[in-house]
């Protein structure tokens, strides 16, 4: 799954840049960038340029640093998932995860590098008002804090070995995976000044979205044979995680899938009503999800 063009390029060619301009010692910045650059999706940031650029496309250079912030708590959050004391995972995205390319106690130092450093490029960028920037400041640590990401992360550990019903579920999913790609809808939201009724919706989507990604990601999982093939077992199946497939079963976790797709479809239809754009470019981001139905 991989959405490229000349928003990608753009985004990557300022995230180099960003991590060119970190001051800090190799030692300390080696395993920032070793995250940051080992073939993550971009799904968020450029959920949040695409947006932009749907409704706006001259205010892409504004949303730029909010797109880097935003890929380094992402890029935080999946160092941490992987710690022993977490997932346990040796792998991501094929390559060693930062604990076994590093050692525990860098990986775990690197992604709170990350973070702050996020807030760090939030409150220095100069193409937004200060009232814009205490937003997205006050946004993206209301997706990430005690009542966000790492909550739902907290959430999804306690729910291991556990039975829980489909609510409690999706509010874990919500919470983990759904607030990051929420704030990138938000974010878009702030930057362009939109509407109460724009903004809600564009709210809605990313709720639907976030849902969705969470229960592909865990289909993925379960149904890839690849990663079979190369003799891995799933972490998600070691730790007795809670997830659509391990609740419901395959077929019942598709159904699902399809349910969120669909109403985050429909949300699309109704964002082109209020806006009088075409948000065809957001469906990129769906159709991706359809592969293992
Ligand atoms: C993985 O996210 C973790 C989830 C929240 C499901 P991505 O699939 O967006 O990760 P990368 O950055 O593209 O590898
Ligand atoms: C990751 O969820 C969510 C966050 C890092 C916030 P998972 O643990 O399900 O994702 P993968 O499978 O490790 O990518
Ligand atoms: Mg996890
Ligand atoms: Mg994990």
């Amino acid at each position: 799954m991989i959405l490229g063009g000349p928003l990608r390029s753009k985004f990557e060619h300022a995230l180099q840049e960003q991590v060119l301009s970190l001051k800090s010692p190799l030692e300390m910045v080696k395993p920032m960038v070793y995250s940051l650059n080992s073939g993550g999706k971009r799904l968020r940031p450029l959920l949040l340029l695409s947006t932009i650029e749907v409704l706006n496309p001259k205010k892409v250079d504004q949303a730029i640093s909010t797109a880097i912030a935003l890929e380094f708590i992402h890029t935080y959050s999946l160092i941490h998932d992987d710690l022993p004391a977490m997932d346990n995972d040796e792998l991501r995205r094929g390559q060693p995860t930062s604990h076994i390319k590093f050692d525990e106690a860098t990986a775990i130092l690197a992604g709170d590098a990350l973070q702050a450093d996020a807030f760090a490029i939030l409150s220095k960028d100069e193409s937004l008002q200060a009232h814009q920037k205490i937003a997205l400041i006050r946004e993206l640590a209301h997706a990430t804090g005690s009542s966000g990401m790492v909550a739902g992360q907290l959430y999804d550990i306690k729910a291991e070995n556990k039975t829980i019903d489909i609510e409690q579920l999706q509010q874990i999913h919500l919470m983990k995976t759904g607030l990051l790609f929420i704030f990138a809808m938000k974010a878009a939201s702030i930057i362009l000044e939109t509407d109460q009724d724009e903004k809600e919706l564009m709210i809605t989507f990313g709720q639907h979205y976030g849902v969705a990604y969470q229960i592909h990601n865990d289909l993925k999982d379960v149904i890839d044979l690849k990663e079979e093939v190369d003799g891995l077992t799933y972490s998600d199946i070691i730790n007795h995680k809670s997830t659509y497939p391990s609740l419901l079963g395959v077929e019942q976790a598709k159904v699902s899938l399809v349910e969120e797709i669909q109403l985050a479809r429909k949300v699309l239809k109704d964002l082109e009503k209020v806006s009088h754009k075409s948000f065809q470019q957001l469906d990129n981001f769906l159709t991706p999800l359809e592969k293992y139905l």
